[in-house]
Formats: C-alpha cells, structure tokens, sequence
C-alpha cells in the first residue's frame, strides 16, 4: 500500500540536503505500508523551475544513496519511455549533478512509496507524476483511479502524450488540461483541483506542487488516509481550522471533460471568489504570517518525530497551504460534514515506533502484549469492583441490546478476532452472531436490516473492504460500530461508534499485538452488554479474574522463547506445511497461527477444526506431516482428546498446546504448556506459542519479517 509524505516550509531557511533528508525520513516511516518503488520531489533553483525528481526501484535506502550521489532522474519524457514496458531501469540518473548546498527560505517537496497497481515498478512508473516535460503539475497519490483509463484516452484525444502505465499520471495531464483549457487562466489553485477532483472516481489521497503556484500546496483525499502535522515555535492561536466553505467558482469552459466535449462545466454561474477566512490558527496577533512546517503524511508514524499537532483530513476536504497559512475547502457546499477540522495533539511517542532492542518491529510487538493488554483494559476494567465500562459503547447499550443480531465483519487477523470471541457473545448476550469476512459479505451483497448491530474490526481501520462493508451497512440503517487500533482513521471516524484498542502503533505486517488487544476489547463489550442479566453475573466476575491474570500469564509464555525456537529449528524448520488444529474456542487460535506460520515464514500452514478432522483432513496424516494440537482444558477437552487419538493411531507426532497443569498427555508427545485461564480467554495465551513460532521459522528462512513479499500493513485497495 503506498505511502504519501509532503513537507512544506515557510520562512524557515534550509538546505537541499535537509529537505531530502525530511523526504526519506518520512517515507522510512512508512516502510512498514509495503512497498516496491520510492521517490521524491523537490524545488528546482527557483520556485517556478521544472520540478527535480530522485527515483528509485527497491527500497528507501536505495533512493537514499541516489540522492546522495546528486544526479537527479531524467523527467519521463526524458527516458524515452524506457521502463514503459518494464524494461529494468530500477537505477537512472541524469548527468547534471544537483547543488545540495542551495538553501530556501521557503519550499514544498513530495515524497512517496510506491505499490505497484497499475505498471509495474518501474523508475518510470515511480511517483511524483508530472505533466509532462515541463511539470507544471506534479502530485504523489496514494489509492486506485478507476475511470483513468477514460480520461486518458479523451486526454490522448486532445493531443496530451503519456509516458507512463500509471493512473496517477492521468491526473497530472488532467491538471494541465484544466489549467491550458481556462481561457484567462483564472481559476486559482484549489479551483483548479477542485475541477479536477470533479472528474475522478476511485480513492485517492494527492499532493500536488505546480510551478504556476510556486510554493503553494493542495491536498485533498477520497478513501486513503491523509494527515498534516503543523510544527510552528510559537503557540497556535487555535487548535483547529475553519472549512471554507466559500461560492464555487468553476470554469465553465473546462467541467464535464467526460461529457460531451466543450458542455459547459459544473457549477456554472457567476464567478464569486473564494471567500477567503483567516485562517485563525497560524497568524501572529498582528495578522503577520509566522515561520511554520507542514508536515503531510499518510499516517502519524512519518510525522511525530517532527511534531505531535496533527489535523486529518475528510474525504473531500480540499486543503491549500500557501503563505504560512493552511486553508480547508469542500468539494462540494453545505454537504454535512463538521465546519472546522480540529488541530489535535498526538498520543503516541517516537519510541513507540522505533524497534527499540527488538531485532524486528513483529518480535517488539509480540513481546509488548502484557503491556498491549494492560493498555486495551486500562481505565474500562475495575477489577475490584468487577465491573467493565466501555465509554464509547454506553449510549448505545440498549440498542445494542435490543439488536436482531451481532454481525461482526473483518479481514484476515482481525477476522480471526471475530470468531476468538464469537462464543462468549452467544453465551453473555443471547443474540445470533454472525462473523464475516468483509470481501465474501460484499460479494454476497449479504441482507442487512436496520435493527443489525454491525461491528467492524481493523486494525489499521484503512482496510478497504472493511470501510466499503461498514458503508454498506450504514446505507442499510444498521448501527454500525468500530474496533480500531489507528486512532483517526476512517473506520474510527465513519461508524457511529466504538472502541480504541489502545495496542499502540503496529508496524510489523504481520499482526500480533493486535490480535490480542482486539480480542480482549471484544471481550469487554460481551461482558458490558451483559451486565443487565443477573444470571450472567457469576460468568461475567470469572472473566474479569480472567481478565486480571491474563497480562502475567503472557509474560509467562513469552519467558518460553527459548525452548520454542529450538522447538521451531528441531520439528518444522524444512517442513512443507503444518496442520493446527482445535475446536471450540480454540478454532481461531488455530485459523490465526496458521496465517502467522503463512505470511512471515512462506511456509504453508492450515487451521483445522478438530471435530471437522474424519470429513477429510485426516487423510493427510502420516508420522512425516507436523501437526500442532491445541488441547487446553475446557468442556471440549474430551472430544480434542478423541481426534488426538485419530492422529496418533495413524503415526502421526502432534506437538500439543496443553495446560501447565495437564498430566493426561501421552508421555511421548512433544508439549508447549502453557497457563491456563478461563476457557473463553485461553485463546489469547495459545496465540502466542504460534506468533512466536512463526517469528523464528520466519528468520530461519531468511524472510524479512516485518516486510513480508507480496503483503501490505494496510489493504486499502479491494
Ligand atoms: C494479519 O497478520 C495480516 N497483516 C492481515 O491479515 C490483516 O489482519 C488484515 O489485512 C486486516 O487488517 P486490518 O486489521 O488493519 O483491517
């Protein structure tokens, strides 16, 4: 998944070596979105000079030592289209070398990884994106343009040339397009882009520079997360900024470039000006424009090394930066959204996101958990007075309640959340539950009524099919709730309500502390929900000195690392695939290990449930196939017992997961045992024999655990 960064500076002198050095720090930090290709683009000698770009196939670093080198790359109609086809040019530069030395007073610059969508990774392909040879337009964009193919073809008809497979490259000809088609050049720069962005469908998140607006900034966004952090020495006047929601003012010469050719644009009418605000917050009492940096980042993890004043951005929030200032506009009047955009102060800490003395973000994550959990719980759980409040959930407890059914819809990991807790919810709320996956529930166009209660689970709350089930379901009137570990993302911010998990940043790919964090979170709303039933109460006072004692117990089974990553080398380093199986509130554990063992070590792996074992698996058991069983005490103890029994008498060598406390193990049996706890929490200790596996076969295997090929942090593409 790409990753944006911008950096904006006004009346702050520094260097080229400076601005880049910004650029690459930023895009370090967004390493962890998966990625196949960087670049940057910053100011040439003047702010109206073609702009100057250093692109790189591979990683940061690479990029890095580039632009340390100082020979910028060629601009695509420069490189005569090599690359167009994939032809290898992960490394061009041109043959002047750039002064690094130059400084500015002020300047905007871009920077981005890329995920190879459309084109595949190329230096060509590599944003910024310009328009053209001499870049009046250039943007970075993070997301798909689904009508790009459209607006090319009617761009090519109009004698535009392309250089590259990409979409984005679309939306910088239809930049200049809009700009050559103006017939008094008029329109100003978020006008401009305001016009644009009229003609796109898909999602997105821009930064565009222009050299028809030297050192002014546009952004906007559509369905990728966009934030701007603000660093400034003085105090803010205000911690927010005013949407502008000013006349439009459209060129009716230029509108409609879809429609029939020269119709007369969106918006037609007199040509109010934008009305244009103070912005309040970064003018001096004197209404003098202040030394100030933006900071524009896909995510806060690029930015809080810089700052921690943050603002995010909505879909179709147009912002301008230009002057010192930072303007907020609508894509379109009065369409509902709050009239300000608040500047908030971030939580998190660069430490946090640092690995620390971890080899890997995953093992910082993995080992973080008795704390994770600590966080999850912290100020919701009494355990004095065994009571749970989840404050984001208590006005809506009656209707929660009085709900037809608990739709719980995810991805991947966080699926797997879903199913760990989807028991306790039967039991505590005696409502149907019913947990999906986010893609096979819209391709099902499952019914979905009005008195639903839909919970999405997300991580990162970026999850494209996620978002796309959670609209799905707010078109249907259901009320729709959020679990998220990414506090401002658009899952957080779309459904009516919900729960921060409070993990802290998970940079690792693979998905452990989250994991963790969601199911105890889940928990805590089974357990509230059912707080207006008598006869639950002795269930819910178990669960939360469950609950107490899980942080300890974590603790516990992480001083077995060890002994697991012998265990790893020893039984499944080599091997082809692995089986896990379990039943009952031990499926999930199952299906969660066996995707850690999958995506960070390639190694195949699958969950099975134990009592689904004689309709087929079983045929796969011979002493060579590795097998892990999750037997740990609970009321299906007996019938795990019996299929253990099935895979022993056919020579197979299960490991088995059991109680500490368990001497009914065959003798012989390789055992991992852990403490046990109460049977709807044991899950959250099983996990982490199976992170921990996965972790070493991963490094056995040579893969780059935190970057696992092929996968994202984030899928915010369907
Ligand atoms: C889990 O290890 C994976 N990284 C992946 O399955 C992930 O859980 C899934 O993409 C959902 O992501 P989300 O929780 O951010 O929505």
């Amino acid at each position: 998944m790409c990753g944006i960064f911008g950096y904006c500076s006004f009346l702050i002198e520094k260097d080229r070596k400076y601005v880049c050095d910004v650029l690459c720090n930023g895009l370090a930090r967004l390493e962890y979105r998966g990625y196949d290709s960087a670049g940057i683009g910053i100011d040439g000698d003047t702010p109206e000079s073609p702009i100057i770009l250093f692109k790189e196939v591979g990683k940061v670093a690479a990029l890095r030592k580039h632009i340390a080198e100082g020979f910028p790359t060629p601009l695509p109609s420069e490189l005569n289209g090599n690359g167009a086809n994939g032809n290898d040019n992960s490394h061009v530069q041109g043959s002047t070398k750039l002064d690094m030395n130059k400084t500015f007073v002020s300047q905007t610059s871009m920077a981005h990884t890329r995920w190879a969508t459309h084109g595949v990774p190329s230096v060509l392909n590599c944003h910024p994106h310009v328009s053209g040879e001499n870049t009046e337009f250039s943007l970075v964009h993070n997301g798909i343009i689904t009508n790009y193919k459209e607006l090319k073809t009617v761009l090519i008809k109009r004698g535009y040339h392309f250089y590259t497979d990409t979409d984005t490259e679309a939306v910088a000809m239809l930049c200049k397009y809009v700009w050559e088609s103006q017939p008094h050049k008029r329109l100003n720069f978020t006008e401009l882009i305001k016009t644009v962005v009229k003609e796109l469908e898909g999602s997105f998140a821009f930064v565009f520079k222009s050299t028809h607006f030297p050192d002014e900034m546009v952004l906007t966004r559509r369905g990728s997360p966009m934030l701007i952090g603000v660093k400034t020495d003085r105090k803010l006047k205000v911690d927010f900024v005013d949407v502008e929601m000013g006349e439009e003012r459209v060129d009716e010469q230029v509108g409609g470039l879809l429609s029939v050719p020269g119709a007369a644009g969106p918006g037609s009418g007199p040509h109010s000006k934008l009305r244009r605000s103070q912005s309040r917050a970064f003018l001096s009492d004197d209404g003098m424009p202040q030394p100030i940096e933006f900071f524009i980042a896909s995510d806060a993890s690029a930015v809080i090394e810089h700052t921690k004043r943050v603002l995010y951005l909505e879909d179709d929030d147009i912002a301008h930066i230009a002057e010192g200032e930072l303007h907020i506009h609508r894509l379109r009047r009065n369409d509902g959204l709050s009239s300000v955009r608040a500047i908030e102060t971030l939580e998190i800490e660069l430490a946090e996101i640092m690995k620390g003395q971890y080899d890997h973000f995953m093992q910082k994550e993995i080992y973080e958990q008795p704390e994770s959990v600590v966080n999850t719980m912290r100020g919701r759980v009494n355990f004095d007075s065994r009571t749970i409040m989840l404050g984001g959930l208590k006005a809506y407890l009656p209707v929660i309640r009085r709900g037809r059914r608990l739709l719980f819809v995810a991805c991947g990991t966080s699926y797997h959340s879903c199913i760990a807790v989807r028991g306790v919810f039967e039991e505590l709320t005696e409502i149907p539950v019913a947990v999906e996956l986010a893609s096979d529930f819209l391709d099902r166009r499952t019914p979905v009524f009005r008195d639903d209660v839909a919970i999405f689970v997300s991580q990162s709350g970026e999850t494209a099919d996620t978002i796309l089930a959670m609209r799905y379901c707010l078109e249907r009137g259901a009320l729709c709730l959020g679990v998220v570990n990414a506090v401002g993302s658009t899952l957080s911010r779309e459904t009516h309500s919900g729960i921060h998990i409070n993990a802290g940043p998970e940079i690792g790919v693979a998905s452990t502390k989250a994991y963790t964090s969601q199911y105890v979170a889940l928990v805590m709303m089974a357990v509230q929900l059912s707080d207006d039933s008598i006869s639950k109460a002795a269930r819910r006072q178990q669960i939360i000195d469950g609950l107490h004692d899980i942080p300890g117990q974590i603790r516990k089974v992480l001083g077995m690392d060890k002994a697991l990553q012998s265990l790893a080398m020893d039984m499944l380093a080599g091997q082809k695939s692995l089986l896990i199986m379990g039943r009952g509130y031990q499926y999930a554990t199952c299906l969660e290990g066996a995707l850690k063992i999958k995506e960070v070590s390639y190694m195949h792996s699958e969950g099975i449930l134990a009592g689904e074992l004689k309709h087929g698996p079983l045929a796969l058991i011979d002493e060579h196939l590795p097998v892990i069983f999750i037997m740990t005490r609970d009321s299906l103890y007996p019938k795990v017992q019996s299929a253990l029994a099935q895979v022993t008498a056919r020579k197979g060598r299960p490991i088995i997961i059991c109680n500490d406390d368990d001497d009914s193990v065959p003798e012989s049996a390789k055992v991992i045992r852990v403490p046990r706890t109460v049977d709807c929490l044991q899950g959250l200790i099983n996990v982490l024999p199976l992170q921990l596996l996965s972790y070493h076969l991963a490094i056995m295997n040579g893969v780059d655990v935190d970057f696992p090929r092929n996968l994202a942090k984030s899928v915010t593409t369907e």
